[in-house]
């Protein structure tokens, strides 16, 4: 018997599981797809009450919830464990579990098999890969896109990352936005397309000029989420951390929180800490009772002086 995780059943009563035919229509319909990321099961819960179409388990995981310094230094087996955790809470969206840096780029073999281990391992419904960076050169490019057709043609769907991707932030010079020349915006367009012939069912582009994607989308047949790349695009996909404002430190133009989660959260700790510290807690209605009969029996045979032989009350 497999021990694969499957996914969990939609909620009695609720939404119908998301699939990627539904997305296509959400597209042709001119509906607004709704991804975020989520990295366990707590946030892939409040992804599913929030009723967003993808839930994507990013390899922002690396900075957000591992505490690394980039993306790049996450492993393929740490993602698989967030993303099986997310899979377990996420039951309507569809799961994408992304490719982290190293686990396809050395060959489409290697892309395949890291694929795999998101579908069988975590229970995904499809996996990301970013394009290389622009400084790579074109036959970086024509890897990259290689190594989506490949897994598409093992049969597990592919979402492609265009424009700045992060896992290339060295190639490209830093996390910049990507497309503001002619020259660059060619070369956003020709990754979007190349991924769309290979066969991928979307596309994420990050941190593109809004009037760049306007045109690139005229040629897009598959949904593309955006990320920093304005109105134009057919949803829209924001880290958890950076919406509900879990965030530290500086944050890029195109984030926007909207809760400060993180505010809430140290406002209860503290709560938390100065009840404890000052004796409020635990109050009675947070504590067991026992029989007082029981209570005197069980001093009688603890009070001090008496020897002590445990094994004379335990069945
Ligand atoms: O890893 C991630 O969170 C991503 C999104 C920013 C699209 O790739």
């Amino acid at each position: 018997m497999s021990t694969a995780p499957r996914r969990p059943d939609a909620p009695p009563g609720g939404r119908k599981p998301v699939t990627i035919p539904h997305l296509a229509e959400l597209k042709s319909q001119g509906q607004p797809i709704v991804m975020v990321t989520a990295y366990d099961f707590p946030s892939a819960q409040v992804a599913e009450e929030a009723e967003v179409d993808v839930v994507l388990v990013g390899d922002t995981a690396a900075m957000t919830v591992l505490g690394y310094e980039s993306t790049v230094p996450v492993s393929m087996d740490e993602m698989v464990m967030l993303a099986s955790a997310v899979r377990r809470g996420a039951r309507t969206p569809l799961v994408v579990g992304d490719l982290p840096f190293g686990s396809y780029q050395a060959s489409s073999e290697l892309a395949v098999a890291s694929a795999v281990r998101y579908m069988k391992e975590a229970g995904c419904d499809a996996v990301k890969m970013e394009m290389a960076g622009v400084s790579g050169g074109v036959a970086d490019k024509r890897e990259s896109v290689a190594r989506a057709r490949a897994v598409v043609a093992a049969g597990i769907p592919v979402m492609g990352h265009v424009g700045l991707t992060p896992q290339s932030a060295s190639a490209l010079g830093g996390y910049r936005t990507q497309g503001r020349t002619m020259e660059q915006a060619v070369q956003v367009a020709d990754d979007a397309l190349a991924l769309q012939d290979a066969g991928c069912f979307a596309v994420v582009f990050e941190a593109v000029p809004a009037a760049v994607t306007e045109v690139i989308m005229e040629r897009m047949r598959i949904p593309v989420i955006g990320i920093g790349a304005g109105p134009a695009t057919d949803g829209q996909v924001l880290v958890f951390h950076d919406m509900l404002g879990l965030h530290e430190g500086r944050s890029p133009r195109f984030v926007k929180a909207f809760a400060e989660a993180k505010d809430v959260m140290v406002e209860g700790m503290r709560a938390y800490a100065d009840e404890v510290r000052d004796g409020r807690f635990p109050a009675e209605e947070h504590t067991y009772s026992i029989d007082p009969g029981e209570l005197e029996r069980f001093r009688e045979v603890i009070a001090p002086g008496k020897p002590w032989d445990a094994a004379d009350f335990m069945a």
